[in-house]
C-alpha cells in the first residue's frame, strides 16, 4: 500500500500550481479503511494565500467525511520535509502517523508526526 500512496504523491505532484516559487508539492494521505486522498500545492500572486499541498489532501479528505488516517506521503524534488504549519495540521487530524518523504529520484525518508513536531500544542493544551 505504501508503494501506491507514493506513486499517489508523485502523481499528484504534476499537477502542483506553484508558478511563483516553481518548487511543486504533492501529497497523499491513506484512511483506515484503505482510501487515498491526494493534494498539491496551491500558490497565488497575493503570495501568503499559498496552500500546502499536505494540508489539500487532508482537507480534501475531511470534506469528504473521511477522519481516520494511518500514514502520509510528500513528495518533492528533494525529498523535504513538511513545514510547520502543516505539521501542525498533521498533528491535528492525524495524530502520531508514518510519515515518508520522497524525492524525485525515489529516494524515501521515514518519520512521524511525533518526531516532526515533539510537545505539539493540541486540545489537550486548551483546558
Ligand atoms: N510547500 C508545500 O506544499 N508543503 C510544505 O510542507 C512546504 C512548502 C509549498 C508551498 C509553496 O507553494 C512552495 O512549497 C514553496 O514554499
Amino acid at each position: 500500500m505504501q508503494k501506491k500512496l507514493i506513486e499517489a504523491a508523485r502523481d499528484v505532484r504534476k499537477r502542483a500550481y506553484a508558478k511563483y516559487s516553481n518548487f511543486k508539492v504533492g501529497a497523499a494521505v491513506e484512511t483506515a479503511d484503505g482510501k487515498i486522498y491526494q493534494g498539491c500545492n496551491i500558490e497565488n500572486a497575493s503570495y501568503s494565500l499559498t496552500q500546502c499541498a499536505e494540508r489539500t489532501a487532508l482537507y480534501t479528505a475531511v470534506a469528504a467525511g473521511e477522519s481516520k488516517f494511518i500514514q502520509l506521503v510528500v513528495a518533492t524534488e528533494n525529498g523535504v520535509s513538511p513545514c510547520g504549519a502543516c505539521r501542525q495540521v498533521i498533528w491535528e487530524l492525524c495524530g502520531d502517523i508514518p510519515i515518508t518523504m520522497v524525492d524525485e529520484q525515489g529516494n524515501i525518508k521515514a518519520t512521524t508526526s511525533t518526531e516532526l513536531l515533539p510537545a505539539a500544542f493540541d486540545e489537550r493544551d486548551l483546558t
